[in-house]
């Protein structure tokens, strides 16, 4: 098949991007998007230009370092799919196909289509862990967990912090990450003790990073290629309200640790 690409290029964050076409012909539909542009970076390189820089690690859907909008969506055509496990045949013979980087402000783009999403990694240093005694293994049964409040945590804990929620969003809201986040810690009973003071400093670490806020259009929800509900969204908003009711009383402060 035939594919005209339009790919943002921009040599560092500092210098003007723009669009760049590339003809590619016999494409194998077989391919995965990023096998297509593996082949073109090879015939960039072999002619002495310099290759389109794209992040990738697992090509499996797990790690979330893939992260392009292709034709205007985050992760591409698939439904539920990151842009890894998306492949040529989704495209028809003869497309052009515009490819760009994530685009937010709290994303810098680093060089071409990779951008920096170390913003979301403070927001984890925040608070996204749970504090746990070393030592023996404890018995797993001294900590039951009812099976639908496990399902509902392994669901949120489904997020690969890709960062297509925010790309999606028209205000670059981190939202739907930081809920999924919080919501599978608080669920469980390890996570359960610094419920509070690990919502109040995510959410202002999220705050700091120069996100938006939410106007719950659910755009995040529809690209997210883990399928993580809004719900957590609401939820995060009904903890960050109780945690801040008692940080206002007195009760917890932001730095309580378990
Ligand atoms: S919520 Fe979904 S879209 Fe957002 S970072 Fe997690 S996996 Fe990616
Ligand atoms: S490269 Fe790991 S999720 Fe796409």
């Amino acid at each position: 098949m035939k594919i005209t690409l339009r790919i943002w290029r921009q040599p560092s964050p500092g210098e003007r991007g723009g669009f760049v076409e590339y003809v590619r012909e016999e494409i194998h539909p077989n391919l995965s998007f990023l096998e297509m542009l593996d082949e073109l970076n090879h015939d960039l390189e072999r002619e002495g230009s310099d290759p389109v820089a794209f992040e990738h690690d697992c090509r499996e859907g797990i790690c979330g370092s893939c992260s392009l909008v292709i034709d205007g969506q985050p992760h591409g055509p698939g439904k539920e799919t990151t842009t890894c496990q998306i492949y040529m045949r989704s495209f028809s013979d003869g497309a052009r196909v515009t490819v760009e980087p994530f685009r937010s402000k709290a994303f810098a783009v680093i060089k071409d289509l990779v951008v920096d999403r170390s913003p979301f990694d403070r927001i984890m240093q925040a608070g996204g862990y749970v504090y746990v005694g070393t030592g023996q293994a404890p018995e797993a049964n001294s900590l039951p967990v009812a099976h639908d409040v496990a399902e509902e945590a392994f669901d949120a804990a489904h997020c690969i912090g890709c960062g297509a929620c925010v790309a999606a969003c028209m205000n670059s809201a981190a939202v739907l990450f930081v809920g999924a986040k919080v919501r599978h810690l608080a669920l469980l009973p390890q996570g359960k003790i610094e419920e509070d003071a690990r919502v109040l400093r995510m959410v202002r670490a999220m705050d700091e990073e120069g996100f938006g806020g939410c106007s719950f259009t659910r755009a995040c929800e529809a690209v997210c290629p883990k399928a993580i509900s809004v719900e957590v969204i609401s939820a995060l908003n009904r903890a960050y309200c109780s945690a801040r009711t008692k940080e206002l009383l007195g009760w917890i402060k932001p730095s309580d640790q378990a």
